[in-house]
């Protein structure tokens, strides 16, 4: 299959979250099935990748602005890149010092018709049209204006929703800059509570839907979970499937991963001490036996409430008692990295944040930490729970969309589980399940049987890339 994908972001190009490691490792996937991506993402700056390959002309409303078209191809896939630099040359993706960027309305329907715009020159057409999340939203939109072009009059079209709680919410008056008719304004089509919705568009206009897990797709029918799209999402039930996000584990495998000091595997797990030692002395903490015998715990997050901080900032007495050393890197709310800051500060010794988006350090803290903390209040998938599955490192979650589904609490009679998880979203239940960790930490032989299990499961992205072709053939005009 021809397949063309849009997506805000894209590993290593551009990343803010899980959706770049997404739309990096399934068009890999897709390409090792035989099938043929082009993902067309924007030139941020910054990126100075790929050759120009042409132009085009893309008409937005009244105004009518031109881009240049780069791409690099690698391992098998096009990526595309729009270099509209009045919208992307800027230091964020979406926003910066914590606020949106006003004219994001018009920065991302520029991405979702300047691909079309792009790719409608294909010689060979397109099976595929795949989008994500709100950013891309307006690609089947628009794709009603292009019905007569050959290289899309036989695709299917898809939109994934990586994060139902972005939901592009805009005034209605974007309609016509965006160069679309107010009859959009129904609810059948982007109306969302007398706003527009570009998630909304997204889901309306495209035949088939997935999202990143299956039990998200089962939560975001209900109101608990639904944020107000609930009820769209279950008028559209029977075209609606959750698959499960696989991992590159090409990039995250502790055998070959250029960021640890020493490889390991399965064989040789204590070789993880090298970079829990690197991991305690660029976090600043002690590097002596004391600190390296006792557990240490890791967090790799946006700093938002969506990944449960409310929780961990309600034990913010309780978390230096524990027998456990913690080190945070993420950035994110303002509050939150200040409670970070404040609770390093005041246990030095014992806890240590960085603030900041660093790959590497991401990678080292999944290598050298003993257990991995991800109470996310809800969680479409969550690929730092597979990260650490894969490097021995044991997680803590709270049973939730993507974590329920990948993670199995250890059960002390039977000796089974992967990570320890909790259900009721409480502190006090976090709090049980932290002991409940350290605990079972003490019994090396129970640890070591855990870490093992963990790290036989199979996470690749082969198997969801297959549900994808399946859902592909499903979402045929
Ligand atoms: P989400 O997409 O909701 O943020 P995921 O677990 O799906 O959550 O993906 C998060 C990705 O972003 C992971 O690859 C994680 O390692 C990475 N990440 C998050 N924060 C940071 C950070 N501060 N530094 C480096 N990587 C980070
Ligand atoms: C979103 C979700 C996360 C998911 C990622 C990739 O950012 O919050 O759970 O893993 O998208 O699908």
């Amino acid at each position: 299959m021809r397949i063309l994908m849009v997506a805000s972001e894209a590993a290593p190009f551009a990343k803010t979250g899980g959706l770049a490691d997404v739309t990096a490792a399934l068009p890999r996937a897709l390409a090792r099935l035989g099938h043929a991506v082009d993902l067309v993402m924007p030139r941020y700056g910054g990126i100075t990748i790929g050759e120009p390959i042409g132009r085009i002309t893309v008409p937005l409303g009244r105004v009518v602005a031109d881009a240049m078209v780069y791409a690099e191809t690698q391992a098998g896939v096009r990526t595309v890149f729009l270099d509209h630099p009045g919208f992307y040359h800027r230091d964020g993706l979406y926003g910066a010092d914590g606020a949106d960027y006003p004219d994001n309305p018009e920065r991302f329907a520029y991405l979702s018709r300047g691909a079309l715009e792009w790719a409608s020159g294909a010689d060979v057409p397109y099976d595929v049209i795949h989008v994500h999340d709100w950013q891309a939203g307006l690609v089947p939109v628009f794709l009603r204006e292009f019905t007569d072009t050959p290289a899309f009059r036989q695709a299917a079209t898809i939109f994934t929703i990586h994060n139902l709680a972005y939901q592009g919410i805009f005034d209605a008056s974007w309609l016509p800059r965006l160069g679309l008719s107010d009859s959009l304004m129904r609810v059948d089509a982007l109306e969302y509570w007398n706003q527009i919705s570009l998630l909304k568009g997204g889901i309306m206009f495209s035949r088939a839907l997935t999202t990143v897990s299956r039990r998200y797709a089962e939560e975001i029918q209900t109101p608990e979970f639904g944020n107000g799209f609930d009820g769209i999402l279950r008028s559209r039930s029977a075209d609606l499937v959750g698959i499960r996000n696989g991992i590159d584990d090409t990039v995250w495998d502790p055998t070959s991963d250029p960021h640890l000091p020493e490889a390991f595997d399965a064989s040789c797990l204590e070789r993880k001490l090298a970079s829990k030692r690197m991991v305690l002395a660029r976090f600043g903490l002690p590097v002596d036996d004391t600190t390296l015998q006792r557990p240490l715990i890791g967090l790799i997050s946006r700093l938002v409430d969506q990944k449960g901080f409310d929780l961990i900032a309600a034990l913010r007495a309780q978390l230096p008692t524990l027998d456990a050393s913690f080190v945070l890197l993420g950035t994110g709310d303002t509050r939150y990295e200040e409670f970070w800051l404040s609770l390093a500060a005041r246990h030095p010794e014992r806890i240590a944040a960085h603030i900041g988006f660093d790959e590497g350090t991401a990678h080292l803290i999944e290598g050298g930490a003993d257990l991995f903390l991800m109470p996310s209040r809800f969680e479409p998938c969550g690929l730092n729970q597979m990260y650490s599955l894969r490097y021995g490192t044991i997680p803590v979650v709270h049973a939730t969309g993507g974590l329920y589904d990948t993670v199995r609490d250890y059960d002390a009679t039977t000796r089974s589980g992967t990570g320890f998880t909790f259900d009721e979203y409480s502190p006090d239940t976090l709090l049980r399940t932290l002991r409940r960790a350290l605990e079972v930490f003490q019994d090396a032989d129970a640890w070591r049987h855990m870490q093992l299990a963990g790290m036989r499961e199979d996470f690749s992205w082969d198997a969801s890339a297959r549900e994808y072709v399946t859902m592909y053939q499903r979402g045929r005009p």
